[in-house]
């Protein structure tokens, strides 16, 4: 089966850059982005590529060249989905918020909700891809929303589907590389004419060696094994970071003699402030969720633990950094660089800056925040919290505005009078900064605090300020 015409129902971090590769290797398949938010499909078709919905290296780029050429974003829903023979779902799976697994389980229905459109609106036979990382068994419920409709309502013909789970494992910030160079193509299904027409797509730039052919359900519990055990790898290597800081080791040599272990490798195993980003915790509790509903309370507790250990550590830096403060921070200015989850992009879901924040303000803190790519209403958003922009004004009496937060523009503004630096993110700009500068600029006896070790000790030494590097206990 030839594919010609794509739908994808969503917009978002996996659908915008996904399709944007699929659309640029197969320049003879019309790729169609479609999603419910007007908003965010506007700014897809922003003329000015700076005004992207999302920040991705390389992004821009592609969309230069493909949009409006075989790349369509629109809002167009029930119209795309008419004429694709091939639909991607790519829509949100968050954790549920209410009712019966709250908290743990993921919320499916804004995949339900897609699948219904496609059932209502399908025409002929059309495949049907989950690309939103699902829970083991949802292809199940795609299927029987989908066979109980096998008659168009308007069109009277008669439609089939087949579901296909091909799950996503790019990650934000290096998201086309990713998919121009992935590791692995997982493909899950029983039909091999849709498997063969999916694998046939990526053939166009994936080797086939790369492209894994599964059983549904294996494909969908992969990629929640995958998350678990990429999130597992760093709560491990950010306890042994704390038990560096106690001994009197260093963590990033600790993390070099154990990756030069082949069979441990030597990736993820930097120690920072935990992880962050929407999908580790959410799919290593949907495994929770899985676990306890099927009786096996050991595994469950064994990867909630990943989650628990993740919390711990975010306030375990929270806590030293008031504790280091002489025990307060109260009106105290403190200086936060990057509130994205990871650099090199601008979410900012689950991201551990988060918390921290959130922490030193109910401490009293007054923090001015920086982020080369997170705007300011983002973070009033994730901190609950409006920001009061009078403060980058006021020279004197900070104090007074204690729990208050303002957004920096400037990088270097930010430190006058600041009693601590702590860097959350680690965007490349925060390694040349000139700490000797900084230091004249802050308050006596100034902090740094650097939970992503992005500073090189040379250049800090001689500017007097104090340093904490996480996972170092070198010097304690
Ligand atoms: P997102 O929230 O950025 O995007 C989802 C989009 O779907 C939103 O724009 C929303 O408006 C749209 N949508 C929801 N219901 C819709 C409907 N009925 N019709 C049309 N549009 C609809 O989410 P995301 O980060 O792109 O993640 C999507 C899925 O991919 C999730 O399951 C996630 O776990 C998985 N995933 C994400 C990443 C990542 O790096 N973000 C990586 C791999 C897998
Ligand atoms: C992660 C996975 O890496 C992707 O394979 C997966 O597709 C994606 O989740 C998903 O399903 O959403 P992402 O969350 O975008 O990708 O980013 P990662 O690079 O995995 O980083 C996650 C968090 O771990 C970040 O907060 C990052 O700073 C932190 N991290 C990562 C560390 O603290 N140390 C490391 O060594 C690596």
């Amino acid at each position: 089966m030839n594919i010609k015409k794509i739908c994808c129902i969503g917009a978002g971090y996996v659908g915008g850059p996904t399709m944007s590769v699929i659309a640029n290797k197969c320049p003879d398949i019309s790729v169609n982005v479609v999603d419910i938010n007007n908003e965010r499909i506007e700014a897809w078709n922003s003329k000015d590529l700076e005004k992207l919905p999302i920040y991705e290296p390389g992004l821009k780029e592609i969309i230069k060249k493909c949009r409006g050429r075989n790349l369509h974003f629109s809002t167009e829903v029930e119209k795309n989905i008419r004429s694709a023979d091939m639909i991607f779902i790519s829509v949100n799976t968050p954790t549920k918020r209410k009712g019966i697994g709250a908290g743990m389980a993921s919320d499916l229905k804004w995949v339900e909700a897609s699948a219904r459109q496609v059932a209502k609106h399908a025409i002929n036979h059309t495949i049907v891809v989950e690309k939103s990382t699902l829970p083991v068994r949802t292809a199940e419920v795609i299927k029987t929303i989908l066979s109980s409709s096998n008659l168009n309502s308007k069109s009277c013909k008669e439609v089939s589907f087949d579901v296909l789970s091909n799950p996503e494992f790019l990650a934000e910030g290096t998201a086309i590389k990713d998919l121009e160079e992935p590791d692995r193509v997982l493909i899950g299904g029983e039909n091999e004419n849709a498997i063969n027409a999916l694998s046939k797509i990526y053939l166009n730039w994936v080797p086939e060696s790369k492209i894994l052919h599964t059983n549904i359900w294996s494909s969908e519990l992969a990629k929640l094994t995958a998350n678990a055990f990429l999130a597992q790898r760093i709560s491990s290597i950010n306890s042994i970071a704390a038990l560096c800081e106690a001994t009197g080791a260093d963590v990033r040599e600790v993390s070099r003699a154990i990756g030069s272990d082949n069979r441990i490798g030597s990736k993820f195993l930097n120690s920072g402030p935990g992880f962050g980003g929407s999908c580790f915790k959410k799919d290593i509790l949907n495994l929770v969720y899985l676990s306890r509903f099927f009786k096996l309370d050991e595994v469950a507790d064994f990867w909630e633990g990943v989650v628990n250990f993740n919390e711990w550590h975010q306030h375990r830096i929270s806590k030293l950094i008031v504790k280091k403060l002489f025990g307060t921070v109260t009106g105290k200015k403190i200086y936060i660089l990057g509130f994205a989850f990871k650099a090199n992009t601008n979410d900012t879901r689950e991201s551990s800056a988060i918390n921290i924040c959130r922490d030193l303000l109910e401490e009293g803190a007054i923090l001015f925040i920086h982020d080369p790519k997170v705007n300011s209403m983002q973070i009033s958003k994730d901190l609950g919290l409006s920001s009061n922009n009078s403060l980058i004004a006021q020279k004197e009496n900070i104090n007074t505005y204690e729990g208050q937060w303002c957004f920096i523009d400037d990088l270097n503004q930010g430190f006058n009078n600041a009693d601590a630096v702590v860097i959350l993110t680690e965007w490349e700009v925060y390694n040349s900064i000139d700490w000797l500068m900084a230091a004249k600029k802050m308050r006596n006896p100034g902090w740094v605090f650097d939970s992503r070790s992005v500073i090189k000790e040379k250049n800090i030494i001689g500017s007097k300020l104090n340093l904490w590097r996480i996972g170092d206990g070198v010097d304690e």
